[in-house]
């Protein structure tokens, strides 16, 4: 089973049609958008998982912002959030569930988002995550399918989550090392969010499970335009590119690489170890952001200013082939 077929059992559904449903189930989009008004429109979103770091605090703050960054992803404010919570109280104390939620719960207050509610069960395996509102003008609304040929393509966090997170399960990774990736995680893409608003985006979605190419692949077939990204200029943790060419990938890698195969088109120069870092599936990853070229610098000085760091434009769109994704090492002059 590939990362889309639960997705595609979704979609599957005899779905009714619905006027005020802008973003749905059938448009693969990072969240559900449903208009209120001609002035204002709700985004819904949830999303829980396992633990990606041993910090159940850490994990917590890394869970709630992963959470909201789909409501970022489309150019909204999240407003309020629920818990969900499967937790095995037979062979975890309590006080870990306690640490997961004040992570998740200081992550809500610095997005100034209200907790309202939440559900629990007892479970085998832990997982925590929270349902999102958030809501948006409906023309300010930034969706998956709007990329147009001649937009450049901004990343705004690293990539590699995935690699370093199997290297610290695994004991290979140093302290150091373990940290700076769970801080990269447990940051909101609020501040991009808002800045892309600001300037004005024709595209976006965030980073996450499917990897940098099986999101940039969603991007280009939604939007029915091609994608050419540039390794050179693609930023990612130096130790994900050690880890990876040691051989230690996390499972949904291959997964995201047979999946995309079909759609991607890896030049021969591009090393076998920074494909790795391409498919690798992130964990509250950035905001990957299409926008006309003119703006493009506008947009990257200002998260420079704001302390969104490791940002830079790693790609652009262009008209054919469409719904691919085409990966060379830097553009040719
Ligand atoms: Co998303
Ligand atoms: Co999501
Ligand atoms: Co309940």
């Amino acid at each position: 089973m590939g990362p889309g077929d639960l997705d595609k059992a979704l979609c599957d559904l005899p779905l009714i049609p619905n006027p005020n449903v802008i973003r749905g189930v059938a448009s693969l989009d990072d969240a559900g958008v449903y208009k209120l008004t001609d002035e204002l429109a709700i985004i819904q979103t949830i999303d829980f998982f396992t633990p990606v770091v041993d910090d159940p605090y850490t994990f917590g703050q890394i869970a709630a912002a992963n959470a909201l960054s789909d409501v970022y992803a489309m150019g909204g404010k999240p407003l309020t959030a629920m818990n969900v919570v499967c937790f095995p109280t037979k062979s975890l104390d309590i006080s870990v569930l306690k640490d997961i939620l004040r992570g998740g719960l200081d992550k809500m207050r610095e997005a100034g988002v209200a907790l309202v509610g939440g559900h629990s069960i007892d479970d085998t395996e832990l997982k925590y995550g929270l349902s999102v509102t958030g809501t948006v003008h409906p023309n300010r609304l930034v969706t998956n399918a709007g990329a147009k040929a001649g937009d450049k393509l901004i990343l705004t966090k690293p990539l590699g989550t995935g690699i370093i997170s199997t290297a610290v399960k695994a004991k290979m990774a140093d302290e150091e090392t373990a940290a700076k990736v769970a801080k990269c995680m447990a940051t909101l893409n609020d501040k991009a969010s808002e800045l892309m608003s600001e300037v004005g985006a024709h595209a976006c979605t965030d980073v996450t499970g499917f990897g940098l190419l099986g999101h940039t692949v969603q991007l280009a077939q939604n939007s029915q335009v091609g994608i050419n990204i540039y390794i050179a200029s693609t930023p990612f943790f130096p130790e994900a590119g050690e880890f990876a060419k040691r051989g230690l990938c996390p499972a949904g890698l291959h997964r995201n690489r047979e999946f995309y195969a079909t759609a991607v088109r890896i030049a021969s120069e591009v090393p076998s170890h920074m494909q790795d870092i391409l498919f690798d599936p992130q964990t509250s990853g950035g905001l990957l952001i299409c926008l006309a070229a003119r703006k493009a610098e506008l947009l990257l000085n200002k998260l420079r200013q704001v302390g969104v760091g490791d940002v830079a434009i790693i790609g652009e769109v262009v008209s054919e082939p469409r719904g691919v994704v085409t990966v060379i090492s830097q553009k040719k002059a």
